[in-house]
């Protein structure tokens, strides 16, 4: 298996000279997990001294007919690179595809708002746990133009379940006019220095969306972090207020939000997980955001934020979303729908259709996923359950998708309440390495070929193998193609755009590609 990954790995790196491929990458450093079982597939190693690149693709100076391909597979490649020419539709092809894809310019659908994750407290706690050197090896990982070149970063406000304690920002009892509200030393050392940095090497805008877990337990009619409870009403206009103080405070620290959600996953607590959450019945939270929310903010500068609505599973659409924005009047206040991934698999994804058919001026945009703990490094399940949901919802109008931790241990956390779960990265502190997890080149395949402004444009698929796949005209009038083998065994695909041609090639069993051409 190895001389085949370096064979192909070399291959790529000599194809390069003549192509829209930066010459100058790092391949991957691979590691196989130790417990092997058939999902598994290596991961990648970084230190302060060697960490992979994404490669940067730009257009090729040859011919019109010319494709780069980025792949990545179960059996070891990342990000590998090749390159090759479409042929004309007269010629036939000399192979007989598994499945054909066809490719429709002239069907255009949603505008892609970005992909991202979040800084959580635990990311930060992670990073901080490197040295200084393979930090920025991280940063440059996820937001630099060798890297996924993210471009939304979820800030929690206060904490969630990946911290260290459960905390708010008023944490003084009956402090109703937040005269004692104040960042938490977690901001300082694990957000706040974390997304400048992040900012300050991507050459790509940032957006940060807030979204609170819970509020003070003293605000709360049961006061406890987790399980069951809800807002008194007496703390109505405390809470929206403590949104103004929070995107005052980071005004002052230079960090300015694009977006809030007005609660992270507003059921959850009916369902007792064992995360810091707080309840909300659809009414109230609409009546709350409206008449306290909207109001405090625009009074005190930042009625510009856009407000993302739901921020929990897929069984609240399209309800939620219709009842919020039934009222023509305060619809204009909602920029669109946040959707986590957790209960996709038992609530159609049709119900995104009708979620867009009845607001199409509203954009969808997944705003949390996350895999499951896995013990073994290096799962491939992950990297395709990633890849899965993501081709499903963007072609039923989602505009982004984001991964929930940047960073976790390896453990998964940390998590105050036990509540460990799998990341992109792993970082092995005391080692002074992290981990480039499958996922994380999932994320790749979209985030940094697929950039922001890019529109989904229509594409058709026949067997007899499924291939899933969706297609993006991008910014620069490039065709961006994402396709997956979910299939154990190598397939040959074909690939026809009016435009351009026909192209048959190879690909491995279990893998994701995003083929590019001008
Ligand atoms: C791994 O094995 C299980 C059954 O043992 C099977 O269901 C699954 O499809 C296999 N996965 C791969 C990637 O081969
Ligand atoms: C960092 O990784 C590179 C590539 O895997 C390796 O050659 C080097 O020895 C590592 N450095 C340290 C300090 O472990
Ligand atoms: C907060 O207010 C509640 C209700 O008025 C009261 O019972 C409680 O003693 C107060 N707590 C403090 C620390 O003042
Ligand atoms: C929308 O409002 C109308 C009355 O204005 C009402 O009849 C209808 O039930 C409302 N629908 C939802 C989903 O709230
Ligand atoms: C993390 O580093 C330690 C050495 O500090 C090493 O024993 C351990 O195996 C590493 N973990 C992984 C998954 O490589
Ligand atoms: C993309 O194509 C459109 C229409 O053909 C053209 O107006 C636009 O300038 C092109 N953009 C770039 C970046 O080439």
């Amino acid at each position: 298996m190895w001389s085949k990954v370096f064979f192909v790995c070399l291959l790529s790196a000599l194809q390069q000279s003549s192509f829209g491929v930066d010459l100058k990458f790092r391949e991957c450093s691979p590691r196989m997990p130790t417990a092997v079982s058939n999902w598994s597939s290596p991961y990648c190693v970084c230190n302060s001294t060697y960490c992979d690149d994404a490669p940067r693709i730009s257009r090729p100076s040859g011919s019109f007919r010319s494709y780069v391909l980025i792949s990545t597979s179960k059996d070891g490649l990342r990000f590998s690179t090749s390159t090759g020419s479409f042929r004309g539709s007269d010629a036939a092809p000399d192979i007989k595809p598994d499945a054909s894809i066809t490719v429709d310019p002239s069907m255009t659908y949603q505008d892609i708002l970005g992909f991202g994750a979040a800084a959580t407290d635990a990311t930060g706690i992670n990073i901080n746990s490197l040295p200084e050197a393979a930090q920025n090896e991280f940063i440059r990982s996820y937001f630099s133009e060798d890297g996924l070149e993210y471009t939304i970063i979820r800030v929690p406000m206060a904490g969630t379940d990946f911290s260290t304690r459960p905390y708010s920002y008023a944490m003084v009892e009956n402090d109703t006019l937040l005269e004692y509200f104040a960042l938490a030393e977690e901001d300082h050392r694990f957000k706040i220095p974390f997304i400048r940095r992040a900012m300050k090497l991507s050459r790509r805008p940032i957006n940060l969306l807030a979204s609170p877990w819970s509020p003070s337990p003293w605000m709360k009619a049961r006061p406890t972090w987790i399980g069951s409870n809800t807002l008194k009403r007496e703390y109505w206009h405390t809470w929206a207020f403590y949104f103004a103080k929070f995107f005052k405070e980071y005004q002052d620290q230079g960090l300015n939000f694009w977006a809030l959600t007005p609660q992270n996953e507003p059921l959850n607590a009916f369902g007792a997980l064992p995360i810091n959450s707080m309840e909300w019945t659809v009414e109230d939270q609409r009546d709350w955001v409206v008449n306290f929310l909207v109001p405090i903010l625009k009074k005190t500068g930042f009625g510009n934020i856009n407000i993302i609505l739901v921020d929990g599973m897929r069984h609240l659409l399209p309800e939620w979303p219709q009842i919020f924005m039934n009222d023509s009047s305060t619809r204009k206040q909602f920029a669109g729908t946040g959707v986590h991934w957790y209960l996709d698999h038992s609530y159609s994804v049709d119900r995104l259709d009708e979620t867009h058919d009845l607001f199409p001026d509203k954009f969808i945009i997944y705003t949390e996923s996350c895999p499951d703990y896995d013990a073994d490094l290096g799962s491939w399940y992950r990297a395709e359950q990633f890849a899965v949901s993501i081709i499903d919802t963007l072609n039923h109008w989602v505009v982004g998708w984001l991964d929930w931790n940047m960073a976790l241990d390896e453990r998964g956390g940390p998590n105050w309440n036990g509540n460990f779960m799998g990341a992109g990265v792993i970082v092995n502190g005391s080692a002074g390495e992290f981990y480039k997890q499958p996922t994380f080149y999932t994320m790749g395949h979209f985030s940094k070929y697929v950039p922001p402004g890019s529109v989904r444009i229509g594409t058709s698929n026949e067997g007899p193998f499924e291939i899933k796949t969706v297609a993006f005209r991008r910014p620069d009038n490039s065709t961006a193609i994402v396709f997956l083998n979910t299939h154990d065994s190598e397939r040959i695909i074909s690939v026809s755009d009016i435009t351009k041609g026909a192209i048959e090639f190879s690909i491995p069993g279990k893998s994701i590609h995003t083929l590019i051409y001008w």
